[in-house]
């Protein structure tokens, strides 16, 4: 594919992956059909954003709320995250990956498994990949500020020195920048608890595309208006 010139790029992109259900029902299948498509719709975006460029990814792939889903549905997308993981090396090539999210509750294979990729990808750089797995913005701002709390009760630093770039520093994320652009499919618009520190000023873009059929046309679309937008961050 010719390679498309983007003037200015979001060095920092988020996408909320959302519709896969949708997607399976509208043609007879099960939801779980949708994941896999899903999980095939974002190896394509992932790669086409390596090669635009784009040097930092955050996918939603699964929130903290997504446990209140039958378990049925929770069961087999723990299944098919964890056969994605085995293939991580050859979809996931030339990127760092990083797992955002409180590992716990996953299983020890699973856990093993993101632990393992880590390491194995902490070395390289250029593009980095945050799966956000049993994430929750509101949850990680809360894990931040308890790990201030227990340096400060430990006489590591002091009450003042908690101030936005300390509470930066503990997020999941550092030293990535903030988020320039959040892209959700499915229609919905709302951020489902994605994001919510480092997505204070982000550009927000919603299209009704379901997400197993979001295509680099798709990602080449929003980038185009990406380039429209005019960030102010409060100024004029
Ligand atoms: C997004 O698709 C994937 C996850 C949240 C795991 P959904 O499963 O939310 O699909 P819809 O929104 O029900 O169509
Ligand atoms: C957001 O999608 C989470 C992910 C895409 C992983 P949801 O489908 O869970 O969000 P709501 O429930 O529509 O807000
Ligand atoms: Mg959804």
């Amino acid at each position: 594919m010719a390679k498309t010139e983007f003037s200015t790029l979001p060095v920092h992109l988020g996408i909320i992956m959302d519709g896969n259900g949708r997607w399976a029902k509208k043609r007879g299948m099960p939801r779980t059909f949708g994941h896999k498509a899903g999980a095939e719709a974002m190896r394509k975006i992932l790669r086409e954003c390596r090669e635009l460029g784009i040097r930092y990814v955050t996918c939603y792939a699964f929130s903290t709320e997504n446990w209140s889903r039958p378990p049925e549905e929770v069961a087999v997308l723990m299944r098919l995250f964890d056969e994605y993981l085995d293939e991580a090396h050859e979809r996931f090539d030339k990127s760092r990956l990083i797992f955002i999210g409180d590992k716990t509750p996953f299983s020890d294979k699973l856990r093993e498994k993101m632990l393992r990729l880590e390491a194995e990808t902490a070395d390289i750089e250029g593009f980095t990949i945050f799966l956000a797995m049993n994430y929750g913005g509101r949850d990680e701002i809360v894990r931040a500020v308890r790990r201030l709390a227990q340096k400060a009760a430990q006489g590591e630093i002091s009450p003042d020195e908690i101030d936005e770039s300390a509470v930066s520093r503990e997020l999941y994320t550092y030293p990535a920048p903030d988020c320039d652009y959040i892209i959700r499919t499915s229609g919905e618009q709302r951020i489902s608890n994605f994001l919510m520190w480092q997505g204070a000023y982000s550009e927000l873009y919603f299209t009704d595309t379901l997400w197993p059929d979001f295509d680099t046309k798709a990602l080449h679309a929003a980038l185009e208006e990406y380039q429209r937008r005019s960030r102010r961050f409060g100024g004029i």
